[in-house]
C-alpha cells in the first residue's frame, strides 16, 4: 500500500467493516482521525453511542477515563484505548482515598463526579454530570449541600448557575482551559471587537465572566454551526477552531489562546489507530467486576437525571 492518509483511512474502514470495529473519536482529535470515526463527540456522547452501537469491539481515540466509561456502559464489547499513554492530567488529579477523606468530613453532601475522572473516583461519587448537563443535574438532586469534583472552574460556574445549592470545591481542573488568563480573553476580544466569544466552563471565571457563550464542546460547535454572526473566537481546545474552519468556511474562527493545546489529546496518531485495528496497538481496557458495577451506578444516575 501507498501509505498516504488517504489509503490508510480507506484500509481502516475496510478492516473495521471485516473485524466489526467501532471507532469513537473525540471532537479533540485530529481531523484525520475525525474523518474515519463512526462517532465523533463529547466523552459521554460516545460512551452512550458506543453502547447502542452493534459492533463487537470500540476502539476509542480519546483519552484513558472515555475508554473506560465505554467499557462500563459496554460490558460485553472489547474495548481499545489506541494511544495507552494517553490519560487526563484532571481525571488523575484526586485519589479515591483523599476524597473519601472528604467525604468522612462532610457526610451531609452530595458527590458529584465530572465524568473526566478515573473509573475508581467513580465508584464513590452520587452522581457524574458531564459539562453539558452538570447544572441541569445539580438542581434536580434533593440534596443542598453538593461535593463538586475534581473541576472547581466547571464547579464555580455549576455553583453561580445554582444559587439554591452550597456547593463544596476543591483545588483541581484541566490545565489547559485554567491556563488561559482574563487578561488573554480582553486582549483576544479587543484584537477581535466582531466575534463572539464561545468559552468552556473549564476555563477560569474570569474567562467565563467575559464570554458570550459558556458551554460544553457540543454546545460551542452548535452555536457557532447554527449563528449567523460571522466572527467567533474559540474558548476551548485549538482542534475545534481546525474542525469549525473546516465546516464554515464562510465564518472566521479564532484560537482564545494558542495554550489551548491538550497534549495528551494529540497523542493518537492515524497510524496508532491503524495499528489498534490491525490488532498491533492499543491497550485492551480491563476493569474489575466491582469497580464496573460500583461507577455505573453513578454513570446510570447522570443518564436517568441528565
Ligand atoms: P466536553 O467534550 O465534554 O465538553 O469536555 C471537554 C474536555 O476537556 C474533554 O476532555
Ligand atoms: Fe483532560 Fe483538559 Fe485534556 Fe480534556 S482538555 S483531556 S480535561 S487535560
Amino acid at each position: 500500500m501507498n501509505r498516504t492518509t488517504s489509503n490508510i483511512q480507506s484500509e481502516i474502514r475496510r478492516l473495521c467493516a471485516e473485524r466489526d470495529i467501532c471507532i469513537l473519536a473525540h471532537s479533540y482529535q485530529s481531523h484525520a482521525i475525525t474523518e474515519v470515526a463512526d462517532f465523533v463527540g463529547d466523552s459521554f456522547a460516545l460512551s452512550v453511542k458506543a453502547a447502542k452501537a452493534p459492533n463487537k469491539t470500540l476502539i476509542m481515540c480519546g483519552v484513558r477515563f472515555m475508554a473506560e466509561t465505554a467499557k462500563i456502559l459496554s460490558p460485553d464489547k472489547t474495548v481499545y484505548l489506541a494511544a495507552p499513554e494517553a490519560g487526563c492530567p484532571m481525571a488523575e488529579q484526586m485519589s479515591r482515598d483523599y476524597i473519601l477523606s472528604v467525604k468522612q468530613a462532610h457526610p451531609d453532601h452530595a458527590v458529584v463526579a465530572y465524568v473526566n475522572t478515573t473509573a475508581e473516583l467513580k465508584t464513590i461519587a452520587d452522581v457524574c454530570v458531564t459539562s453539558s448537563s452538570a447544572v441541569k443535574i445539580v438542581k434536580s438532586l434533593e440534596a443542598k449541600k453538593i461535593l463538586f469534583i475534581p473541576d472547581c472552574n466547571l464547579g464555580s460556574y455549576v455553583a453561580a448557575q445554582c444559587p439554591e445549592k452550597e456547593v463544596l470545591l476543591l483545588q483541581g481542573g484541566c490545565p489547559i482551559h485554567a491556563s488561559v488568563t482574563a487578561e488573554e480573553a480582553a486582549a483576544a476580544k479587543a484584537a477581535h471587537p466582531g466575534a463572539k466569544l464561545l468559552v468552556h466552563p473549564e476555563c477560569i471565571p474570569g474567562v467565563v465572566a467575559q464570554a458570550d457563550v459558556v458551554g460544553s464542546t457540543k454546545d460551542i460547535l452548535d452555536y457557532a454551526h447554527a449563528s449567523d454572526e460571522k466572527e467567533f473566537i474559540i474558548g476551548t481546545e485549538l482542534s475545534i477552531v481546525e474542525h469549525l474552519q473546516f465546516d464554515c468556511p464562510d465564518k472566521r474562527f479564532y484560537p482564545l489562546s494558542s495554550k489551548l493545546i491538550c497534549a495528551n489529546m494529540k497523542l493518537t496518531t492515524l497510524i496508532d489507530l491503524y495499528n489498534c485495528v490491525l490488532g498491533a496497538g492499543g491497550e485492551e481496557i480491563v476493569l474489575d467486576d466491582d469497580t464496573m458495577r460500583d461507577a455505573r451506578r453513578c454513570i446510570d444516575a447522570m443518564i436517568a437525571l441528565g
